[in-house]
């Protein structure tokens, strides 16, 4: 049995699951600083907590296929293939970080759960920073150099993937 189409057909699959369940996140950074509301704001971050299990799903099934099919055709001896590995994994660690260090500050003064660290959850404290404080912070957040970063370099790993260029 030929395992590649089949490992392609996961692969794409699991990109998708990524992408459709990320698009949320997408949706909550840009609607985050036009709220007001406390409680809407606290709504508008429990909604990255329901997508985030099939994120990283989508995300690490895509890699796990994607490196059984250049195991499987031997790309991984191509350049263009550890270049597209290290570009996504590039932008999966900066996220984590860019979440951690902008979006996790935001849920502690919103008095809420929030991840520390790789992983820590800090209960939440019900205690809230303030309206000037939250604002302050919502602030510092900046959607578009998210949308701009992941756009290219997703870009620039399907130009590697469809035209292998070395
Ligand atoms: C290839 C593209 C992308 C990858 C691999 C990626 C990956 C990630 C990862 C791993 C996290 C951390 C999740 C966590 O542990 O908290 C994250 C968070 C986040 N991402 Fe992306 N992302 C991508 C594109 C985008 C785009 C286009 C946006 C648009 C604005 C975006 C907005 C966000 C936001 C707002 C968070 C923080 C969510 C939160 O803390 O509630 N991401 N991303």
């Amino acid at each position: 049995m030929d395992l590649y189409p089949w490992f392609l057909f996961l692969h794409i699959l699991f990109a998708v699951m990524f992408f459709f369940a990320h698009g949320a996140s997408l949706a909550v950074a840009f609607r985050l600083p036009v709220e007001r509301d406390p409680k809407a704001r606290e709504a508008l971050l429990a909604i990255t907590g329901i997508t985030i299990a099939p994120m990283f799903g989508g995300f690490f099934g895509m890699g796990v296929f994607g490196v059984a099919l250049g195991v499987i055709d031997s790309s991984w001896k191509q350049g263009w293939w550890w270049l597209s590995i290290i570009l996504m994994l590039g932008v999966f660690v900066w996220m984590m970080w860019y979440s951690r260090k902008f979006y996790s500050p935001i849920r502690k003064a919103l008095g809420v759960m929030y991840i520390s660290g790789f992983a820590n959850e800090n209960p939440a404290s019900r205690i809230y920073a303030g309206r000037e404080e939250v604002d302050r912070l919502i602030a510092l957040t900046n959607p578009r150099l998210l949308i701009w970063v992941s756009f290219i370099i997703t870009a620039l790993v399907l130009y590697l993937m469809t035209f292998k260029p070395f």
